[in-house]
């Protein structure tokens, strides 16, 4: 049976934007994962996370280092999936300079909201930031060259359309620099149904 036919997917949503909202709002609280400049650095981000508004940085939430896969190359197109408070976007965007751009979409509006603040900050006028759901994405076919999503995929159930999404929307020869958490083994239905282990 399909993951999505197990558990309430809207009841999911709403709780991960309930624990992302607060990543955003209270970035100070110890979470169960772990947050923030200092976990970017031990991750080895490039050097232009020290560029990174700390509005943005206090709430990085990422589960490794998608730039660890190559660096962008000034001019691509950027798409960066569950973008979060933007860091990977306002990394994104000073690889990519003032030729490239980087959209990056999210559904909880606090983290937006503070990535827009963190982009003006930084003065960066090549990236914008748009409500959405990663299984449903509103930009054209073949319009970016690279997708980044760091900590986002595993959260969704429904990973098939996540990923015929992103072939959509990637043009020929792009490619995908994911960081995310993966499993060895099946989860059993109970794990399955529990939103709470989905959430985190
Ligand atoms: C673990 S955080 C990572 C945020 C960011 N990538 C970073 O590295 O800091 C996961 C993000 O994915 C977003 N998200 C989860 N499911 C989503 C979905 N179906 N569509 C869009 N965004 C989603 C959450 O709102 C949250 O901001």
């Amino acid at each position: 049976m399909a993951v999505e036919a197990e558990i309430d997917v809207e009841l999911l949503k709403s709780e991960i934007k309930k624990t992302y909202a607060s990543v955003s709002e209270e970035p100070e609280k110890d979470f169960i994962f772990p947050t923030g400049r200092a976990w970017a650095e031990d991750l080895d981000y490039p050097h232009e996370l020290a560029r990174v508004p700390e509005r943005a940085a206090e709430s990085f939430a990422g589960v490794a280092n998608p730039f660890s896969l190559g660096r962008l190359e000034p001019g691509e197109r950027v798409l960066d999936l569950g973008c979060g408070a933007g860091t990977d976007s306002l990394v994104a965007a000073q690889m990519v300079g003032e030729q490239g751009h980087v959209t990056g979409i999210d559904m909880t509006p606090q983290m937006l909201a503070k990535a827009r603040a963190a982009a003006a900050e930084l003065g960066a006028t090549n990236v914008e930031f748009v409500e959405g759901e990663a299984e449903r994405l509103a930009f054209a076919d073949e319009s970016f060259d690279v997708v980044l999503s760091n900590g986002v995929i595993d959260l969704i159930p429904d990973k098939d359309a996540v990923f015929a999404e992103l072939h959509r929307v990637l043009a020929p020869g792009g490619r995908m620099q994911i960081a995310d958490v993966t499993i060895q083994n099946p989860v059993s239905e109970e794990g399955r149904r529990d939103i709470d282990l989905w959430t985190g």
